[in-house]
C-alpha cells in the first residue's frame, strides 16, 4: 500500500472557551479578552486523516501533526517528546485484585516530565509566530521544559519559580540559559511577579492556559493512550491536577478522535487528584461561588499540584462532570507512601504527582458512584494512572521513602 504523506495541519481558528468567539490562529493570542478565559484550538476535521496513516510516522507526539496547531513543519521544535510507554502493573494487579491496571509513564520525556509535550507545541508555535522572548510563572517542571525548548529554538526565556522548588529544577533552568527568578511563595505569587516584570507586555506569557498551545501538546497523551490501546479506551483515567492542562487536553483529544471516527464511546471517567495542601478543584466543586473566600494553600511534596487558582477551572470542572469523573484529595503522607509502594511492587520510581494517582485509586474503590448504582469504580474496570514525571527530580522525596 502506498504510504500517504503528512498533509497540512487541520487547525482552523482559536475559540473562546466562554462564548465561542473566534480568534485568529496566525496572531500572537494568549487568552480570550471577551470572557477572560482560555482559548482553545479548533480543527476542521472534515479532511481525511486515517489512523492507518500513523503506522509509519515518527515516534514522537508530532505523529499527530494534522491535529496540532503548527502550520509549517519547519517550525517544529522537538526534542523527541511523546510516545511514552504504557506499563502494565502486574504485581499491583495481583496484590490488590485489579483486572487491568496500566500506567502511562511520562518520566522518559525530555526534561523528565510531560511538560515537554506542552512546551514543544508552545515553542514551535512561538517560532512560527516570530516571538523571541517569553516568560513563565511555574511550579517547577514547566519552567524547566520551557527553558529547554527555548534553548533549542534560540528564544529568550524568563522563568519565575518558588524558592522552595527542588534545586535540581532551578539548576536545570540555568543550564538551558533561562533567566531564573525566585519568589518566596507559591506559583500564584510567581504569577504576580511575572506580571510585574512583564508590565510592558514585552514577553509572550506562557502561563498555563493563558497560552493556547501547551494544551495541544498535552492532549497528545490522549491520542497515544488510544493508539497504544488499539483504539479501546480504559474505563478510568486518574490524573494529578495542578493547572489541569493534561486532564483538559486528554479529554479534548478524545472528543477530537470521536470526530475523526478513530474511537467510539463510552469515554473514560476522568479523575483529578490533588493534595490536601492545595485542593482548589475540590473546593470549587463543593462551593463553586464562595470557595475562594476561605481557601488556603501550602507547599506540597508534589509541587506540581500546588496551583491555588487554576485559570482553567471551568474547563477542569466540565471534564469531570461530562465524564462522570471525580476528585480525590490526598494527605502528604499518602502521596509519600504511594511512591514507596509502587517502587517496591513494580520497580518504578514515580514522581510524587504520579504517586498520588495510585493512592487515589484506592480511595475511589470505596466511593459510591454519582450516576450509576454501585461504586464509582470497580476492581474489574480497566484503570490508567498517569505518572507525569520522573522521581529522579525529587531527591528530597527519595530521602523520605
Ligand atoms: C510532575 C507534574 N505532574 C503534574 C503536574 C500538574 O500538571 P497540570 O498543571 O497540567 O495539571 C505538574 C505541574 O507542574 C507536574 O510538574
Ligand atoms: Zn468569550
Amino acid at each position: 500500500m502506498k504510504q500517504r504523506t503528512i498533509s497540512s495541519s487541520f487547525a482552523a481558528f482559536l475559540e473562546c472557551s466562554g462564548c465561542q468567539k473566534k480568534y485568529n490562529l496566525s496572531q500572537a493570542n494568549t487568552f480570550s479578552k471577551c470572557c477572560n478565559k482560555p482559548l482553545l484550538v479548533n480543527y476542521r476535521v472534515t479532511e481525511s486523516f486515517l489512523k492507518e496513516d500513523l503506522t509509519q510516522r515518527e515516534n514522537t507526539m508530532w505523529r499527530y501533526f494534522e491535529m496540532l496547531p503548527v502550520q509549517n513543519k519547519q517550525n517544529i521544535v522537538s526534542l523527541g517528546e511523546g510516545m511514552t510507554p504504557l506499563i502494565r502493573l502486574h504485581n499491583l494487579e495481583d496484590k490488590y485484585g485489579f483486572s487491568h491496571l496500566l500506567m502511562k509513564d511520562e518520566s522518559g520525556n525530555p526534561t523528565g516530565s510531560f511538560k515537554a509535550r506542552g512546551m514543544s507545541a508552545a515553542v514551535s508555535k512561538m517560532k512560527e509566530l516570530g516571538i523571541n522572548k517569553c516568560i513563565i510563572p511555574t511550579a517547577g517542571s514547566a519552567g524547566v521544559a520551557l527553558a529547554a525548548y527555548c534553548a533549542s529554538a534560540n528564544i529568550h526565556c524568563v522563568v519565575v519559580m518558588p524558592t522552595h522548588t527542588p534545586d535540581i529544577l532551578k539548576k536545570e533552568c540555568q543550564l538551558y540559559d533561562a533567566k531564573l527568578i525566585l519568589v518566596d511563595g507559591l506559583i500564584s505569587d510567581c504569577a504576580i511577579k511575572a506580571k510585574e516584570i512583564n508590565a510592558d507586555e514585552n514577553y509572550f506569557d506562557v502561563s498555563t492556559l493563558k497560552e493556547p498551545y501547551r494544551l495541544e501538546g498535552k492532549k497528545t497523551m490522549g491520542y497515544e493512550i488510544a493508539e497504544q490501546l488499539h483504539w479501546v479506551l480504559p474505563d478510568v483515567i486518574i490524573y494529578p491536577a495542578g493547572g489541569g492542562t493534561g486532564l483538559i487536553g486528554i479529554w479534548k483529544a478524545f472528543l477530537e478522535m470521536l470526530q475523526l471516527g478513530w474511537i467510539s464511546g463510552p469515554l473514560p471517567k476522568m479523575i483529578a487528584v490533588q493534595s490536601e495542601n492545595c485542593a482548589p478543584v475540590f473546593s470549587a466543586y463543593n462551593d463553586p461561588v464562595n470557595w475562594k473566600k476561605s481557601f488556603h494553600a501550602k507547599p506540597s511534596v508534589a509541587n506540581g499540584l500546588v496551583v491555588p487558582d487554576p485559570f482553567g477551572m471551568d474547563l477542569i470542572q466540565k471534564v469531570i462532570y461530562e465524564s462522570d469523573g471525580d476528585i480525590v484529595v490526598l494527605s502528604e503522607k499518602a502521596i509519600i507512601d504511594g511512591a514507596r509502594e509502587v517502587a517496591k511492587a513494580e520497580g518504578i520510581l514515580l514522581s510524587p504527582e504520579g504517586s498520588a494517582t495510585w493512592k487515589a485509586l484506592n480511595v475511589l474503590l470505596e466511593r459510591p458512584g454519582r450516576r450509576a448504582s454501585g461504586n464509582k469504580i470497580n476492581k474489574s474496570d480497566s484503570v490508567l494512572l498517569l505518572n507525569t514525571g520522573s522521581g529522579y527530580k525529587y531527591p528530597d522525596l527519595m530521602a523520605m521513602l
